[in-house]
């Protein structure tokens, strides 16, 4: 491994930039080249972020021997594609989420990762940063005992202009919708608290181009907890998580980037905690990604693959309620369809 991890960016579009403002503030990391399925757009990012080697498609920057780990930043639909493409050019990989679309998608990744022995991680930024460190530790320590309950819900209200009625968020081609989206996040948080769910119950609204607009889903496990989540894409909501434990809770607002929680333990004053990020959030998942590398782990004991699957696993079960299935991916990389 390098003096730095060197990094490269897969499909500089809108949270490209994001994450690589946080790359550039860690200082064992360097972003050394980026790829576009179109020059120009790598030429525009890789200036933006002072960046050495730009590569006009996914199969040049995959192959960069100066290269270690590839951050995939494509639409959910090509996530697969894109991040095995670099597993089996011998890279790593830190791949957006979801992780994937559905649980065979999921599969045939961390199956490509584990033959080729490269590290893979879904990146779930939120579990990484530093209060949901502190929220697991009081997890662990039992201070609201045992926890029993949890609501987690995550909506943004997004304006139904024809912009975006054919971008991303609202196109089935896509993937889009509320739950692969951001509902992905209350899953996720469920699942770092209670596991794998054994029973799942949902309803949603499926909008006019097809996909899922608004949901709730309830999830039971083995021992009788109960996760009550929520997430849209059409409804501004409260976006915070609550865990009820025995003796106390911990809320959580705006949970999926949080950076304060309360806890509230039965007969005590409540303990109001806030840990701002260093920089805009991101950073903790890179961190984890590189100590990993040196650790030489092929994935991350805090998001590991199988629980990724597992995640995949319950918004597929949610999604086949619902009736939501997507039209075939073309996950080529013929840099002709842009
Ligand atoms: N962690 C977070 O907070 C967060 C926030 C937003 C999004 N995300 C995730 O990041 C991923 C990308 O989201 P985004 O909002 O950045 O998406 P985006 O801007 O619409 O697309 C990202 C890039 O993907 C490439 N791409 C490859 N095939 C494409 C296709 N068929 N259609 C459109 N673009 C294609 C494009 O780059 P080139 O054509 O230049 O290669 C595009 O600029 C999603 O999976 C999303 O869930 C995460």
């Amino acid at each position: 491994m390098s003096e730095k991890i060197r990094w490269g960016i897969l499909g500089p579009g809108g949270i490209a930039h994001k994450f690589a403002d946080a790359l550039k503030t860690i200082p064992d990391a360097k972003i050394v080249a980026v790829g576009s399925r179109d020059l120009q757009r790598a030429d525009a990012f890789a200036d933006t972020f002072n960046i050495p080697h730009r590569h006009g498609n996914y199969i040049e920057l995959a192959n960069n021997p100066e290269v270690d780990v590839v951050y995939v930043a494509t639409p959910h639909p090509f996530h697969k594609a894109c991040a095995m493409l670099c597993l089996e050019a011998g890279k790593a990989v830190l791949c957006e989420k979801p992780f994937t679309v559905d649980a065979e998608q999921a599969e045939a990744l961390i199956a490509c990762a584990r033959e080729h022995k490269r590290f893979l991680m879904e990146a779930m930024w939120t579990r990484f940063i530093p209060i949901m460190v502190q929220v697991r530790e009081w997890l662990v320590d039992g201070v609201i005992g045992e926890p029993c309950m949890l609501t987690a819900d995550f909506g943004n209200w997004v304006e139904p202009s024809p912009e975006n009625l054919v971008g991303r968020l609202f196109s089935p081609a896509l993937a889009g919708g509320a739950l692969l989206d951001i509902g992905v996040y209350t899953v996720s948080l469920a699942s770092m608290v209670f596991g794998t769910p054994t029973e799942i119950t949902s309803l949603a609204r499926i909008g006019e181009t097809g996909v899922d607009e608004q949901s709730g889903i309830l999830l039971s496990y083995d021992s009788g907890q109960i996760a009550n989540l929520s997430c849209a894409i059409t409804t501004r909501t409260s976006q915070d998580a609550r865990i009820f434990g025995t003796k106390g809770a911990i809320h959580i607002p705006n949970f999926s980037r949080a950076t304060s929680a309360t806890l509230e333990v039965v007969g005590k004053e409540p303990l109001h905690i806030e840990i701002p990020f260093t920089d805009n959030g991101f950073e903790y998942q890179v961190l984890e990604v590189i100590n990993c590398l040196r650790a030489g782990k092929l994935e991350s004991d805090i998001m590991p693959l199988d629980e990724s699957l597992s995640i995949i696993k319950t918004m597929d079960v949610a999604r086949a309620q619902w009736g939501l299935a997507y039209p075939p991916f073309d996950s080529t990389f013929d840099s002709s369809k842009k």
